[in-house]
């Protein structure tokens, strides 16, 4: 656990890890919070291992810029491609997300996980060998359109139901103890996709909060490299507090 009060830098390609910042606020992790959501290089999913370094080398190197104690990386494609990279190379302390949700799930004593998410944590098959490792049978299904229609908020469309349809479609009737929602945007859809399997669901938040004191205030910065109304909007259902938000070049 890191103690006191800190100014905590998060990241991820977009909205996604507003679901990660909303838990640590829920659990009253109070801090002072730098967002930055690198929506002008959105989908991170389906991008490469190079383009993914240098993002997110930018992003934490204006965290420590700016001073920050730790970096939060609240992104399932960075964090299951890159966390040893970036923990290697820069002198910050890193969370990445994908490790808590690795050892929640192998100590709970699951048999059968289904795991959804971006083509690129699909690909570096990190979870699904780690829980493999522990006799953990793991169904993988990529969705690589789903954030683009989470993040311009087309959710609503007959068509992207559709879409959600066929990518749970492999996870129906496999008697899965958990789905993980593998990509931090996936949350923020939730009860569409409840509506459509019955299987208990994972938000990888879950776990984070424990590996963070309380705080004493929260002040929260939400930077987006690129800024518009669908982002507007996904941040006001999202998070219920205050919070100040800009546009910023990087
Ligand atoms: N929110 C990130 C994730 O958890 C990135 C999604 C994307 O931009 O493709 O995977």
């Amino acid at each position: 656990k890191i103690g006191d009060y800190m100014k905590i830098g998060i990241f991820d390609s977009g909205v996604g890890g507003l679901t990660i910042l909303k838990e640590l606020i829920r659990k009253n992790k109070y801090h002072e919070y730098i967002y930055i959501g690198d929506t002008k290089n959105l989908p991170y999913g389906n991008s490469t291992i190079e383009n993914l370094k240098k993002y997110s080398d930018t992003i934490i190197n204006y965290f420590i810029k700016k001073r920050c104690d730790l970096v939060i990386i609240a992104c399932g494609t960075i964090s299951s491609n890159l966390s040893n990279y970036l923990k290697e190379k820069h002198k910050i302390k890193i969370i990445d997300i994908i490790t808590p949700t690795i050892d929640y799930i192998v100590n709970k004593n699951y048999k059968n996980i289904g795991l959804i998410a971006t083509n690129m944590t699909i690909q570096s098959n990190k979870i699904a060998s780690s829980l493999t490792k522990h006799n953990i049978n793991v169904i993988t299904n990529p969705a690589p359109k789903l954030v683009d229609l989470i993040e311009k908020n087309l959710m609503n469309k007959k068509e992207s139901i559709k879409i959600l349809k066929e990518y749970l479609a492999p996870f129906q009737n496999k008697n899965l103890d958990l789905l993980i929602l593998g990509c931090t945007q996936y949350p923020i859809i939730k009860k569409q996709i409840s509506s459509l399997i019955k299987t208990q669901l994972y938000d990888m938040a879950y776990p984070i909060p424990s590996l963070i004191e309380d705080g004493a205030i929260l002040k929260v910065q939400l930077y987006f490299t690129k800024l518009n109304n669908d982002i507007l909007k996904n941040v006001i259902n999202i998070l219920n507090c205050k919070y100040k938000i800009e546009e910023l070049k990087l």
